[in-house]
């Protein structure tokens, strides 16, 4: 077993992840596995904090917060309360759990419950040491509940992204204004990050292909979370590769990069929300978001994956009964033509 994604075998049968779910290949039931040829002796540390994230650590942490209290109490009282609530996309809701710096709750809607919470055990998951932290579990009870590794920072678009999405594939509703601004002033606010940020964010891709078999999830732009202080870009969310769709290595890349940073499935309709003034910016500051991973994913040797994108747009279209995700992509590939055709 490796780095965990945090889906696998739990996903929402209503969402675009159960389409991807049968091909999911476990890593023990690979025998040409990079992990196993390696060989890697799984121990419990992390590279990315330097310091070590498992459950064992969290149990620790938890009774020194909250003494005796048990686990189970303690996860039921803070998935209850609405102030723990951190966010949630397609198929989960994400809490932080009060005086917990390092971990989170992740709740996996349609699967979780309250009764097979108290009747199941939660297991423990190894950890793959040359995984940097990509928010995979250190626990779960295989019913909905994760305890995950932390990323800090904030979450890279519209809260309701998933609904913003589904009213733009359906035609109910456009984009806000406000919602187009903040947009921007994310993508603006990236694209000012050092050269460094993004040399360190593809590093650590290098090494999720190097170390795992895993892909990052692209569709969700809040899988990227951006950590304004401390300059930092992280991704969270990944699943195992699959190899049902056709599409050959490599899975995670620049496209991976661009398509988290930029969101082409709402970026012309953000794009025709503003103002002129403001359009130029959000090209301009795209452009030079693409700059800096184009010459970050050369340090570290990441190559485009566009044709993996875009087998995942038209799954998601195929699924959904909308021609929408993968014409939008289509479109924003023709926006950056010069850059990225
Ligand atoms: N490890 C993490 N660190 C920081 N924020 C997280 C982490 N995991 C989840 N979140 C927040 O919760 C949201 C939903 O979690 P996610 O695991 O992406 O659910 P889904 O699989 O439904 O997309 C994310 O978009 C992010 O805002
Ligand atoms: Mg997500």
């Amino acid at each position: 077993m490796l780095i965990q994604p945090i889906s696998i075998g739990y996903v929402n049968q209503n969402n675009y992840k159960h389409i991807r779910q049968k091909s999911f290949i476990p890593e023990n039931s690979k025998p040409n596995s990079d992990i196993n040829q390696l060989g890697v002796p799984f121990s419990y540390s992390n590279i990315s904090f330097k310091q070590k994230l498992n459950y064992c650590d969290f149990l620790k942490n938890l009774h020194s917060v909250h003494k005796n209290k048990s686990i189970k109490n303690i996860v039921l009282s803070t998935i209850n309360n609405k102030e723990n609530f951190i966010g949630s996309g397609f198929t989960a809701d994400v809490y932080a759990i009060p005086g917990i710096e390092n971990y989170l709750i992740r709740i996996e809607r349609k699967n979780f419950n309250t009764k097979s919470f108290l009747e199941n055990p939660i297991i423990p998951e190894l950890q793959n040491e040359l995984a940097p932290n990509f928010g995979q579990y250190i626990a779960s009870n295989n019913y909905g509940f994760f305890i995950t590794k932390k990323v800090q920072g904030e979450s890279h678009s519209l809260p309701n992204w998933p609904e913003v999405i589904e009213n733009l594939e359906t035609k109910t509703q456009g984009l806000k204004y406000k919602e187009a601004e903040l947009i921007l002033n994310k993508i603006t606010k990236l694209s000012e990050f050092p050269q460094q940020s993004f040399d360190e964010l593809a590093k650590n891709i290098q090494k999720l292909n190097k170390y795992t078999d895993c892909e990052i999830d692209i569709m969700n732009p809040n899988n990227l979370i951006v950590d304004e202080q401390n300059k930092t870009i992280n991704i969270i969310d990944l699943w195992y590769k699959h190899s049902e769709n056709g599409s050959i290595a490599p899975f995670n890349g620049i496209d991976s990069m661009v398509n988290l940073m930029l969101d082409p499935l709402t970026f012309k309709t953000v794009y025709d929300k503003l103002s002129h003034k403001q359009q130029d910016k959000l090209i301009k500051v795209s452009e030079q978001i693409i700059e800096k991973i184009f010459i970050a994913a050369d340090k570290f040797g990441l190559e485009r994956n566009r044709e993996n994108a875009k087998i995942i747009y038209g799954d998601v279209d195929k699924h959904s009964d909308f021609n929408f995700a993968l014409p939008a992509y289509e479109k924003f590939l023709e926006i950056f033509a010069d850059k990225l055709a």
